[in-house]
């Protein structure tokens, strides 16, 4: 038997997010959304697209959360969107309430997984989650990181006409403003990234990065990013379902790591079948220790309005 995955909320992200696993053709899904037929419609027919794409996936979706019973990995994606004007901390009270009803939820049909929490504001929605299912801080773990380092990857890549696979990256701390790219560790082909672009540039992407979901959210005039945010979800949920011990950079609470506790943020971990099994510490310019720390500081100031 496969290992099963559910994913709650079939909207873009939770939808494009299955489509992604089911073409990997390693797990069985299950897709749950609150509105009557959406997420049995979407499974259907991404069911019907196997035998075009070569997929055996098995795909069941609808209201009752029966059918994620057993899963071994449960992506939360339910709640509202940005739209322009809107930062994700805007969302809060509304996404409170449904992350933490779904969280009891799955957690009475599968109390062995692990949970990956997409819904935003992603850490303090991470934190709920957390508190809420009762699980260790291993297995209650945020996405985010993955993007913002991709959206950091991808502008570098075309400022310098090279390839995104030749570039190192890391983005750390909360998902908002204060996120912090890393300029110390970041480089191409290993070579630093300060040899290769000057500094205000440097910092105008830099910029850019931190402003990416509300580029998107800004162009779409509706709703925000959802290809590059169900790239990352995915590629959690296959490090995890598949135990492939990656490092990946992505949100948990810490307790002591980087100097801080008591705080969702955004680092470096090791990700595998139990979820999270080490947190990787990378050194930090001064600077960019300064911006973590304001970072936690941001991110404490929104979990703190938490039911
Ligand atoms: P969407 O509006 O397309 O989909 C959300 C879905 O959740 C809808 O289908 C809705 O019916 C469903 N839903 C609402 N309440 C529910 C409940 N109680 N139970 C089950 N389903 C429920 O929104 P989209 O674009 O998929 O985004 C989802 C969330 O993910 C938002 O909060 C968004 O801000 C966040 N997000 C986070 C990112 C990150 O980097 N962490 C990146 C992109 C989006
Ligand atoms: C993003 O960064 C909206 O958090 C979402 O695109």
């Amino acid at each position: 038997m496969r290992p099963k995955v559910s994913i709650i909320g079939a909207g873009n992200v939770g939808a494009t997010t299955a489509q992604r696993l089911a073409e990997l053709d390693l797990f069985d899904l299950a897709l749950v959304d609150v509105v009557d037929g959406l997420a049995e419609g979407k499974a259907l027919d991404m069911a019907e697209a196997g035998p075009i794409l070569g997929y055996d996936t098995q795909l069941v979706g609808g209201t009752d959360y029966a059918i994620t019973e057993g899963s071994s990995v449960v992506v939360i994606t339910s709640g509202l969107a940005r739209k322009p004007g809107m930062s994700r901390d805007d969302l809060i009270s509304a996404n409170a309430q449904i992350v933490g009803d779904v969280t009891e939820q799955v957690m009475r049909r599968s109390p062995q997984a692990v949970l990956v929490i997409v819904t935003n504001p992603l850490d303090a929605m991470t934190e709920l989650a957390l508190r809420r299912s009762g699980l260790d801080r291993f297995r209650v773990i945020g996405m985010a990181g993955i993007l913002d380092t991709a959206r950091f990857r991808s502008f570098l890549a075309a400022e310098l006409k090279v390839s995104v696979r030749s570039v190192e990256a890391y983005v750390l701390g909360g998902h908002g403003d204060s996120m912090v790219p890393l300029r110390g560790v970041t480089s191409v082909a290993g070579v630093p990234v300060g040899r290769l672009i000057a500094q205000p540039r440097l910092e105008e992407i830099v910029q850019r990065t931190r402003d990416g979901g509300a580029e998107i959210v800004k162009l779409l005039k509706s709703g925000s990013a959802y290809y590059a945010p169900s790239a990352a979800a995915a590629q959690m949920v296959e490090a995890i379902a598949a135990d492939r011990r990656q490092v990946l950079p992505c949100a948990i609470r810490l307790d002591g790591e980087y100097g801080l506790s008591g705080v969702v943020m955004g680092v470096p971990v090791k990700l595998g079948g139990a979820g999270v099994s080490e947190v990787i510490e990378v050194e930090l310019t001064k600077e960019e220790r300064a911006e973590l720390d304001r970072s936690a500081e941001a991110v404490r100031e929104v979990t703190a309005v938490l039911p």
